[in-house]
């Protein structure tokens, strides 16, 4: 197995918020990033999207100028699959199908060195399912990364059915040379976030739905009466309508009816109305 003192260059499939967040945190990192997508224009917003954060972070004096542009020049934006050929670890962030996913690692087992650790950023799906899909099963283990990945101190680490123990344990040093802090959950459905968090929003959009109060006042009462930096139905528009519905669907179909999608969740996705990125969801955005 490739050792963290031997990664000199990551390896990201998707350029998508999750995809380009993490090549940016690894880049800032020092690593070298080869960030692949399936289209040019998908790498080239995720190239645009890193720009933008690290320019917050110069605004903020938090990274200087010449930190920003050296972390850019450190990131290989493409849509060449060989290109991952030179990653010494992989992270993997496309989208939340079981299939795709798969396709994904058996092509990433074709194309990356023996010994390359292949994480997968999957928020819901198994990591032993993902795994099997490889002829590495043990060196395959869940990076979950939140949003956004730039800003968001935690990564939750995945332990699947056969993940060696020396993979887990590169994985915290790798998620710890990012500036994350991780913790660790067993391969069940939605791990520890997405189980605890995903009732929670479905329960914040019923409680707007039933009409116990406004949506703004659901919001207030829980980012002030429980201290969470945002409340259910800003942090549901914030995430995505699309991935909440989509994780709270995976949870629902593994684990029953206590995990079953708020109806207006699902009307919303259906009318297109996914959250901040479609500019509206349960509020509106410029
Ligand atoms: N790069 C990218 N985005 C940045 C950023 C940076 N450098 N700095 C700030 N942000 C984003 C915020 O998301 C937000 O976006 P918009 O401007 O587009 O509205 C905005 O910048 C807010 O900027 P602020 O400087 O005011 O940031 P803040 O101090 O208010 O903190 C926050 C923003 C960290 C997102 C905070 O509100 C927070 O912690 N919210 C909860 C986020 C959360 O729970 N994330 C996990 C979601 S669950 C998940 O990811 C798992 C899953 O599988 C679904």
């Amino acid at each position: 197995m490739r050792e963290l003192s031997e990664v000199e260059t990551v390896g990201v499939v998707g350029a998508g918020t999750m995809g380009n967040g993490i090549a940016q945190v690894a880049a800032v990192n020092g690593y070298d990033v080869v960030m692949r997508d399936v289209e040019e224009s998908f790498v080239d917003r995720g190239m645009e999207a890193i720009e933008d954060s690290l320019s917050r972070f110069v605004r903020k004096d938090e990274l200087s100028q010449q930190e920003a542009d050296a972390a850019v020049d450190r990131v290989y934006g493409t849509t060449d699959l060989d290109a991952l050929s030179t990653a010494d670890l992989v992270v993997e962030a496309v989208i939340e199908e079981m299939d795709v996913k798969r396709d994904v690692f058996a092509d990433l087992d074709r194309v990356c060195e023996e010994g390359v650790v292949l994480a997968t950023n999957t928020s819901t799906l198994s990591i032993t399912t993902i795994a099997a899909a490889t002829d590495r099963p043990e060196l395959v283990v869940g990076l979950h990364f939140m949003n956004p990945v730039p800003v968001m101190k935690g990564v939750e680490l995945v332990v699947g059915e056969k993940t060696d123990e020396a993979v887990v344990d590169t994985a915290h040093e790798f998620a710890e040379s990012l500036g994350k802090e991780t913790w660790e959950a067993d391969d069940k459905p939605g791990f520890v976030t997405n189980r605890i968090l995903m009732p929670w929003i479905n329960e914040g959009v019923r409680a707007y739905d039933e009409g116990v109060a406004a949506k703004s006042d659901i919001d207030r009462g829980m980012t002030l009466g429980t201290n969470v930096p945002m409340g259910p139905l800003e942090l549901a528009d914030h995430i995505g309508l699309d991935v909440v519905l989509d994780a709270s669907e995976t949870l629902h179909e593994e684990l029953g009816d206590r995990y079953k999608p708020a109806y207006l969740v699902k009307r919303k996705v259906d009318a297109g109305d996914l959250g901040k990125k479609s500019g509206k969801g349960f509020y509106e955005y410029d």
